[in-house]
């Protein structure tokens, strides 16, 4: 893949995507302050974190991370997560998040499309998100549109900030060997 790609959002912005680098830790970190208390609950890690944020800029064998870039501003950040031996080695599991003012501009189906590729290229047989519903709904029409489908509903699994419960669905899409299949 042809890095930095140049996109343009419906809004006319012009956008760089790019991989994580190492220098942009500094900026990786101010990109997770502006990011709403509400996304970071639902995440995986405690991206306030140093030492998560470090991790990721330094990347490694399990872990692509891209950047989309606004002017000299990271405004989204996906990743995709492998593993290299075992059970899951077929599979990258993938998690995206655009800053709001960016949001329902086109910007996540692009970073998604990025990663969906790197997974084919890397001979992956699946990717793998996991949305909280009536939480993540837009994440979720948004793997949708790109041919995820329920894997599994975990049923009063995950806890929101109040303490109230909320249901975890598992959405998979399958892989075929070049884009043609897509
Ligand atoms: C989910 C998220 C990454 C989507 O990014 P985005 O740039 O807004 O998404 P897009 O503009 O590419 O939207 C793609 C499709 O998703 C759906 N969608 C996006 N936002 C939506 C919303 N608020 N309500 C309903 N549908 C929505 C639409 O179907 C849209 O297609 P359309 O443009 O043809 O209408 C973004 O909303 C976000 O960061 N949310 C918080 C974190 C999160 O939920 N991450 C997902 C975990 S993997």
């Amino acid at each position: 893949m042809k890095y930095p790609k140049e996109v343009v959002l419906t809004n006319c912005t012009e956008v760089s995507i790019r991989p994580l680098q190492p220098e942009d830790e500094g900026r990786l970190r101010a990109f997770y302050e502006e990011v709403p208390e509400i996304d970071r609950w639902y995440m995986r890690f405690d991206v306030r974190d140093p030492e998560v944020i470090r991790a990721w800029a330094r990347g490694g064998q399990d872990v692509f991370s891209i950047v989309a870039e606004c002017g000299d501003r990271i405004i989204a950040h996906a990743r995709l997560h492998t593993h290299r031996y075992g059970c899951y080695h077929h599979q990258g599991r993938l998690r995206i998040i655009v800053l709001p003012d960016f949001r329902q501009k086109r910007l996540g189906s692009w970073m998604l499309l990025d990663l969906i590729r790197y997974a084919m290229e890397k001979g992956l047989r699946e990717v793998r998100a996991d949305f909280v519903v009536g939480v993540e709904d837009a994440a979720i029409e948004s793997a949708r549109k790109l041919d995820f489908f329920k894997k599994a509903l975990l049923e009063d699994f995950v806890i929101g900030p109040d303490g109230a419960l909320h249901d975890l669905l598992i959405m998979t899409k399958q892989l075929h060997k070049d884009w043609g299949d897509f």
